[in-house]
């Protein structure tokens, strides 16, 4: 088997006609994954990326190749694809998510140039999910991810299905083309390269069971990989066709009480992604696609992930193995159902998503219905069933809104958007499913109900933050949950019928450069690996109404955190009872004094815990404008202590009053025992500067370009990021990578970012990122072939 990449030397149209099929006339030259058209981060227009266009190349055929069975293989191209070879039309592919593959043996020349063309449909055309009616995420067009040659033996592995239904039992199905003329099967077990067990049967016998006594299970924390290599011998032991597979011994089961892996409860904490980025849409090449898995897993803690609302990359799957996420992926669709036919295409989508995805250890259910759809049993039936045979090793699930509908599902999975901030944050399994028997998992929460710019307030910030505590919070302490996934990942454009007027969805934890807002930290902050601390105030007064900061929420994976006002220590903070559920429940900062009044006043403590409660009273509505009685009632709780009311005043000024006095300085020191593992500082400042991180700094010009994120912050002098520095931020490259997006991105909430893409060319590049405020910063990295 040969796997040639047909990335590189493409012509593009965008209006597609019969001149570009017959090789006439030039088109722009591109490489994949392409995107039809580059769109802006704010006030994109779903209509700029609708049209039939077309990509077209040529390929030489060598004549050796005469014996061999040629398929062509567009691993994603949105939306309908019609591949016409020499001219002829070949076969259409009604599905923009999966990969489209088909034959060629029959069309080509060998030894000789061959013409390949796809007309590439990228209108929402009705007749295909996730069209018919609105649709909540842009749909973007385009030959997105790569494309293959793939040459194969006249006899030949047309598929591998690997599982494992025990955690020491490996079970491989080898299916094989045109078997009669070859021997037979050799399936290997492979661990770090080396074999560790092999089985060879005769070609009638398909289905291979090895054992691996002691296997090493896959799991998010240890997520351990085999390797399956399957070879299929001639008579005389010649290897015809060889395929490998990556997977892993695992259990993965629903019960009614929620997940298990590996036979032991899970609780699974994930959040939803879109495949999308800024201004290229769907067109990410594969290491954009494994940074998203690595953000999700090991910058946000989270142990799986949903890939709304259809199957999304092979390269993000792969690093969901390699990284350890849970997958629950789905079919396209949102909401619509539509006719007949297109009913068939959604029965079509999931043989396709099955069969496709079926190898990967993380994916641990296959979601078959249209996301939010009503009940619709006929085609629900069909769906499960071919899930089913397809991969009878998991379970079926689909995503819904409405309560209570028909389970013909193994997995009852639902999107709780009950939570309004002040009410119970998920409802009851009773309350939601027909069969208390099943499991319940929540597939989204958050979102729409509470979205949150990143240059939002203080307040707004803090409270989308805590919001996805909550939920987290009440799945993880219900018991009756299999988990949550919260909505979502990024912030994402959509279409005119949503978000916030600029056709954004502000409905990530993170901006769509995946810079972080406030609520990543709530997901950040339960793991255990890094340190975290982050604070959802600056403790700056005048961005709160009559200048009264709130309660300040410490998210945190220390065991406590010390709390300093002016170099003195107010208290000692802990993980707060609220959040009991979470393994490193948010702390909160109940108020500023602690007990500064017993050891900087000398205060006795009964005398300094009534000072205080009533300098925290006053607080609330200034002291100048406190009632009689309340002064009154001040001035004997002063006297018992000793105490004059100019000895209060002198207090208030100094630990309560806020607008009117002198600014003050707070430090955290998250603490592990007696050792300071974060320590951050709120205090005035205006010298600012840039903090920039790259995806990766060396980039490799392989099959296709290769482009590296690059994300920017503007932090303070203790580096806190300042989320009104609404700076433009220029970008400048020297070298052989372009920059995609153009040579300026205004910061929001103190964030943006850029993306930079290979050439071709091979050097050093010199990326040079710069404001009016800010020392310059330069980045260097290294394209290679
Ligand atoms: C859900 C939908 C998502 C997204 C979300 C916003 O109803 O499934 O795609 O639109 O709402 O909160």
């Amino acid at each position: 088997m040969s796997l040639l990449s047909l990335c590189n030397r493409w012509e593009f149209t965008n209006s597609w006609s019969q001149s570009f099929l017959a090789f006439e006339g030039e088109g722009e030259s591109v490489r994949l994954p392409h995107t039809v058209c580059q769109l802006p981060l704010h006030y994109a227009n779903h209509m700029d990326y609708q049209m039939i266009c077309g990509y077209r190349r040529k390929l030489y055929i060598p004549a050796e190749l005469a014996d061999k069975r040629l398929f062509l293989q567009f691993d994603g191209a949105a939306h309908i694809s019609t591949l016409f070879i020499n001219g002829k039309e070949v076969a259409s592919y009604y599905d923009g998510y999966t990969a489209f593959r088909t034959e060629i043996t029959g069309y080509v020349n060998f030894g000789g140039e061959n013409q390949i063309v796809l007309r590439l449909d990228t209108t929402e055309n009705p007749s295909i999910p996730p069209f018919g009616n609105v649709v909540d995420y842009l749909t973007y067009g385009g030959l997105y991810r790569e494309a293959w040659l793939d040459v194969r033996s006249g006899s030949f592995l047309r598929d591998v299905y690997v599982t494992t239904p025990t955690r020491q039992q490996v079970r491989v199905e080898a299916t094989v083309d045109n078997p009669d003329v070859a021997g037979a099967v050799l399936v290997e077990i492979l661990e770090d390269g080396k074999v560790i067990a092999s089985r060879q049967q005769d070609q009638g016998r398909n289905v291979f069971e090895v054992e691996i006594p002691g296997a090493h299970c896959w799991s998010p924390e240890d997520p351990h990989l085999y390797t399956c290599r399957v070879k299929l011998l001639e008579d005389g032991g010649k290897v015809l066709d060889e395929q490998s597979v990556r997977f892993g011994v695992r259990t993965a089961e629903f019960k009614a009480d929620g997940f298990y892996l590996n036979g032991e409860k899970y609780l699974i904490r994930g959040l939803d992604r879109h495949q999308c980025y800024p201004y290229i849409g769907y067109a990410a090449p594969a290491s954009l696609q494994r940074e998203d898995a690595r953000i999700l897993r090991h910058e946000l803690g989270c142990n799986a992930v949903r890939t709304s609302h259809y199957p999304q990359s092979q390269h993000f799957l792969d690093a969901c193995d390699e990284v350890g996420l849970l997958v629950f992926t789905e079919i396209p669709g949102w909401q619509h159902i539509g006719d007949k036919q297109w009913q068939e295409r959604a029965c079509d989508n999931t043989r396709h998503m099955v069969s496709q995805y079926r190898n990967h250890p993380s994916i641990i259910a296959w979601g078959v219905r249209i996301n939010e759809s009503k009940d619709c049993d006929s085609l629900y039936e069909k769906t499960n069933a071919i899930a089913r045979q397809l991969d009878p090793s998991r379970p079926t699930s689909g995503v819904r809104c409405i309560r209570q509908s028909s389970l013909l599902e193994d997995v009852y999975a639902f999107n709780d958007f009950s939570y309004l901030g002040n009410n119970p944050p998920l409802r009851q399994k009773k309350d939601v499913t027909p069969d208390m028997n099943k499991a319940l998992l929540i597939t989204e929460y958050g979102g729409h109900m509470f979205p949150t710019k990143s240059y939002d307030n203080w307040s707004r910030r803090q409270e989308h933050a805590l919001r996805h505590a909550a939920v987290i919070n009440a799945a993880a302490a219900s018991g009756e949950h299999a988990g949550s996934f919260g909505w979502c990942m990024v912030d994402y454009a959509t279409h005119k019928d949503f978000g916030s007027g600029d056709r954004v969805c502000y409905h990530g934890v993170m901006d769509q450069f995946r810079n972080p807002k406030l609520a990543a930290a709530v997901y950040r902050s339960q793991q255990s690996q890094t340190p975290v601390l982050e604070l959802s105030s600056s403790m700056e007064i005048g961005d709160y109404t009559a200048a009264k900061p709130e309660l300040v929420h410490v998210f945190t994976n220390a065991e406590t955190v010390d709390v300093y006002r002016g170099g003195y220590l107010v208290n000692t903070i802990y993980p707060n009872s609220q959040w009991s559920g979470l393994k490193h429940p948010p702390m909160v900062v109940e108020d500023g004094i602690g007990q500064l009044l017993e050891t900087r006043e000398g205060i006795e403590p009964a005398h300094a815990a009534k000072i205080r409660d009533m300098l925290l009273q006053l607080r609330q509505v200034e002291i100048e404008k406190a009632s009689a009685k309340d002064l009154k009632k001040f001035k004997s709780i002063l006297r018992a202590a000793g105490l004059t009311m100019e000895d209060g005043e002198y207090f208030y000024r100094k630990y309560a009053s806020s607008w009117g006095d002198s600014a003050t300085a707070w430090r955290f020191d998250a603490k592990n025992g007696d050792q300071v593992v974060a320590s951050a500082t709120c205090a005035p400042s205006t010298r600012l500067h840039l903090e920039v991180k790259a995806s990766h700094h060396e980039l490799r010009e392989g099959d296709t370009y290769d482009m590296a994120a690059i994300r920017v912050r503007i932090l303070n002098e203790y580096d806190n990021v300042v989320p009104y520095a609404q700076l433009p931020v220029r970008f400048q490259v020297e070298g052989p990578a372009q920059l995609v997006g153009g040579d300026v991105a205004v910061a929001e909430g103190g964030m943006c970012g850029t993306y930079l893409r290979t050439t071709g060319e091979t050097g050093s590049v010199r990326l040079t990122i710069s404001t009016g405020q800010t020392e310059p910063v330069v980045v260097g990295f290294f394209v290679t072939k």
